[in-house]
């Protein structure tokens, strides 16, 4: 279906409308890789809402820049010449060519690669001999400046995680997180932290959704698709529980708290100091008591603590972030970036390495489960994508669950007992489904 075919458009929404119903746990199979529901998803939710696109310590003088991805548009996420972080979209304005085709790098302005038209740190379209080749003579009627500063993105930052979205007016990345922030703390606001190298990237042969909605709400699968690595300890000091909390911090944002009953926290001593001095007290006792933390801020930027493993005989975790990059209905490429606390202690950051290595990467073992799952699925739903609407997946865990009180937890959102429910997972497709689908005229 062309994005230009208004009634197959209005027809695709009503078939959303009446067959996504997470309020009683149901989510027809052909939504995940059908290419016209793909199509709204590009435009209505990458096109409007918040996306990560990197982290400060990604670009950390004047002038450094990475380009990222939003939607399916490359940009610039550059720092300028005043210090601020920008979003620019990765194309000059004469003729659209892509300003920047590097993956990362340092310049004093964009010179575009195409005619030479170039562009200041802060996207301004540079004075007169600066700005065009031969201006005086090509354009001696002069050029309109203004008009050819670089597209924008509107663009904050919180604890470093910088986002961007296309949207002029909505909420600001605040209120867009809401009470995601405060287990984001745990991850990158628990200290300095710092991006180590550059972040990995491979492609996966799945709707970008599964791995999205698996980080926010499911604790479930752990038990049984990662069960090998336990039983053949190729990861020692594994375990997959349920003892810990499922949070529905409502925007379509949900995670896990793994936690254990150990007296100590498992984060090294030599970092308590900053812990304390970067969280408040129930955030402390929160991370003092962590076994490992999932969660997926919507649509499709997860974050992770994994489950401390022993390598070397010292138990060891770190902090992942990811973004899972649409890159057609069926297919995704992952970006993987591995931070850790600028101030640990070297046995911190060396068996960190390892574990990143080892467990959630590009080689990581809960990599290779989770992708075969994944990949599976995305295969079950090509198929079916053209039978009838019968063909419901199960949504349903925990649908009567009640929420625990202020006192059981003292993180906010709607928490819940134990880690298996799928409670994220249905707020996940309800602000999903509301999004792409236009008011019903
Ligand atoms: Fe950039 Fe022509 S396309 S200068
Ligand atoms: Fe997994």
């Amino acid at each position: 279906m062309s994005r230009y075919d208004v009634q197959g458009r209005l027809e695709l929404e009503d078939r959303i409308r009446a067959t996504v119903l997470p309020e009683q746990g149901r989510i027809p199979m052909f939504t995940y890789t059908d290419p016209a529901v793909y199509e709204l998803e590009i435009e209505r939710i990458f096109g409007r809402t918040w996306l990560f696109v990197g982290h400060v310590s990604e670009i950390p003088r004047a002038g450094s820049f990475v380009t990222r991805t939003m939607g399916e548009e490359s940009v610039i996420v550059g720092r300028g010449d005043d210090a601020v972080v920008r979003v620019f979209l990765n194309a000059c304005r004469h003729r659209g060519m892509r300003l920047a085709c590097e993956d990362f790098g340092e310049v004093n302005n964009w010179r575009c690669p195409y005619h030479g038209f170039t562009y200041g740190s802060k996207g301004e379209f540079l004075g007169t001999f600066m700005g065009a080749p031969f201006e005086k003579v090509a354009y001696p009627e002069g050029l309109d400046r203004a008009a050819l500063h670089l597209v924008e993105a509107r663009c904050e930052t919180y604890k470093g995680l910088i986002f961007a979205t296309w949207s002029k007016e909505g909420p600001s990345l605040d209120e867009f997180l809401g009470d995601a922030k405060w287990y984001l703390d745990l991850i990158v606001g628990r200290a300095e932290m710092e991006v180590v190298g550059y972040p990995e990237r491979w492609i996966v042969p799945t709707n970008w959704r599964l791995p999205a909605e698996n980080f926010a709400s499911d604790a479930y699968h752990t038990a049984t698709a990662h069960s090998f690595l336990q039983r053949l300890g190729m990861v020692k000091g594994a375990d997959f529980g349920r003892d810990g909390y499922h949070v529905d911090t409502g925007g379509g944002h949900g995670l896990g708290v793994g936690v254990h009953l150990d007296d100590q926290s498992y984060f090294p001593a030599e970092l308590a100091a900053e812990y304390a001095s970067n969280l408040d007290d129930d955030q402390l006792n929160t991370l003092s008591r962590l076994k490992n933390l999932h969660g997926n801020v919507f649509p499709n930027f997860t974050f992770l603590i994994p489950n401390f493993i022993e390598v070397d005989g010292q138990r060891v975790s770190g902090a992942m972030l990811r973004v899972w990059q649409p890159a057609g209905p069926n297919k995704t490429q992952v970006w993987s970036w591995h931070f850790v606390e600028k101030n640990a202690p070297d046995w911190w950051k060396k068996l960190g390495k390892r574990m990143y290595t080892q467990t959630f990467s590009s080689s990581g073992m809960f990599d290779q489960d989770d992708t075969e799952n994944w990949e599976m699925q995305t295969r079950v739903s090509d198929g079916a994508l053209y039978r009838d609407e019968d063909f419901v997946l199960h949504y349903g865990m925990g649908l009567d669950l009640p929420t625990l009180a202020k006192d059981e937890f003292p993180g906010p959102g709607d928490v819940y007992d134990g880690k298996f429910s799928e409670a994220a997972a249905r707020t996940y497709y309800k602000v999903w489904r509301d999004r792409i689908v236009q008011e019903k005229r």
